[in-house]
């Protein structure tokens, strides 16, 4: 395979070298281009454009491959808990049972806000959605550690992490507990982290709350599947506000909210709306709003189907399909939500329109029909999300920053608009 790739424009030729990864993806350094030839490229969407290299996660979208640091997604989710993913992203290997234990304490020991944070809560209306309180919350944390800011500084990044890792879950609590009326829970820093963000969300001061080991293992397992997803359009936002050098807290927050868009991490919560929508307006015979996500007169989509880059069924959703079974076995659950799900999933998979599109379910297809199984609100499956990425914004963030040859994000456009003309005085419009 050639190394080099020839463009000829106006009759010259330039050449541009190729870069290949290391699971052999082919790129074209362009980085020359504009200098060389005047021109720049054109891709809406960056469909075709990579942004970096990085050494994080791995994709193969053709054949539904994720990897984490090279460890395979399947079996991150079998043995690993999310913790550990969150070092293994973070410093690129497995940790030694030390590192992991030190790395959990430092976690578990910064899980409290400073008590005028939860005053902040209080400025938002009851109904507010908790991703407006966790990226307005995120990005106010930075107010109260104005020493540790400075990106360059690895102790003060590392513990700005940490930080982040440990309260990102109890100001998700919090949001929630804000939103139905309750008191806030402390966190409880002997339980696991899956096991204190279901005791912050779930128990209340009048009894005791015991946290089940089923549901803390599918949280911990739904956390790790989120964990990553190489330069998704939150990451590629976390990157890119980082590449300002705004600090840490301010990249993080914009990314949340990156992520709460529907067609991105908001799918989860629009999938389970969609289903309910299945249920209750349409019998719950998903044909008919098949057709409706294929007629391009409206703007439908089959939420938690399709993707940039798994063009084959993400293994993700693989593993939440069977998960959602023995969640719903655990909570002695039926779900009318899951056969009209897993109906949906069959019909489509055999209609040309999403055969043709290579259009498969992706990890938002199940995850809120597991959440909805334990109890936790729609409104907070997206937060969910968020927590679960956590890890996979604050590497790629430090990534990025530990490039040398790093710059600051700055796309370039073709303008198509008017032409030099005069300003008109306004009595003469
Ligand atoms: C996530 O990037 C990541 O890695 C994201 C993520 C992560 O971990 O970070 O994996 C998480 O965001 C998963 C995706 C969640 N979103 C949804 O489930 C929303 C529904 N899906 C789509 O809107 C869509 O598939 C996207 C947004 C996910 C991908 O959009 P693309 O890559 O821009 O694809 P496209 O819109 O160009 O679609 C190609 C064609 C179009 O039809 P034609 O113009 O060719 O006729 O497929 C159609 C689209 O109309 N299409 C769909 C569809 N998804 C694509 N038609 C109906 N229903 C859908 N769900």
């Amino acid at each position: 395979m050639s190394d080099v790739a020839k463009i000829i424009i106006d009759g010259q030729t330039y050449e541009y070298p190729i870069f290949t990864g290391t699971e052999g993806e082919r790129g074209i350094d362009i980085s020359t281009l504009r200098k060389d030839t005047g021109l720049i490229t054109l891709d809406p969407g960056y469909v075709n454009t990579g942004s970096c290299t990085s050494e994080i996660t791995f994709i193969n979208g053709e054949e539904g491959i994720l990897r984490y640091r090279g460890y395979p997604i399947e079996q991150i989710a079998e043995k690993s808990t999310f913790l550990e993913v969150a070092y293994l992203l973070i410093e690129g290997k497995l940790p030694t049972q030390d590192e992991l234990d030190t790395f959990t304490h430092s976690i578990k020991s910064h899980t409290l806000l400073h008590e005028d944070i939860r005053l902040m809560f209080r400025a938002f209306p009851l109904r507010a959605h908790p991703m407006a309180m966790l990226s307005s919350v995120m990005g106010a944390l930075s107010t109260f550690y104005p020493d540790t800011l400075d990106p360059y500084d690895p102790e003060q990044v590392k513990i700005s992490m940490h930080r982040i890792l440990a309260k990102m879950a109890t100001i998700a609590a919090y949001s929630y507990k804000y939103s139905i009326g309750h008191p806030f829970i402390y966190p409880r820093n002997e339980l696991s982290y899956a096991g204190n963000l279901l005791h912050m969300l779930f128990a209340t001061p009048a009894e005791t709350y015991e946290v089940d080991p089923v549901l803390e293992r599918a949280i911990d397992v739904l956390l790790m599947l989120h964990a990553d997803h190489e330069q998704n359009c939150s990451t590629s936002t976390m990157r890119l506000v980082g590449s300002s050098d705004a600090n840490i807290y301010a990249s993080v927050s914009a990314a949340v909210n990156a992520l709460w868009g529907p067609l991105h991490g908001g799918a989860n919560q629009a999938v389970i709306e969609m289903l309910y929508d299945i249920r209750d307006n349409y019998k719950g015979d998903g044909s008919k709003y098949l057709e409706l996500a294929k007629d391009k007169s409206n703007n439908i989509r089959l939420m938690g189907f399709g993707h940039r880059v798994y063009k084959n069924y993400d293994p993700r959703a693989r593993i939440l399909k069977k998960m959602t079974k023995d969640v719903l076995e655990a909570v002695g659950g039926s779900s009318d939500i899951l056969e009209i799900a897993m109906q949906l999933e069959e019909i489509a998979l055999q209609d040309d329109y999403f055969v043709e599109r290579k259009l498969y379910p992706n990890v938002d297809f199940y995850s809120g029909i597991i959440y909805k199984a334990m109890g936790i609100p729609v409104n907070m499956y997206t937060v969910f999300f968020s927590l679960g990425r956590m890890p996979g914004w604050l590497s790629q963030w430090a990534e990025h920053h530990a490039n040398p040859k790093a710059r600051i994000g700055r796309p370039r456009q073709i303008y198509v608009g008017a032409n030099e003309r005069d300003y008109v005085p306004i009595e003469k419009r």
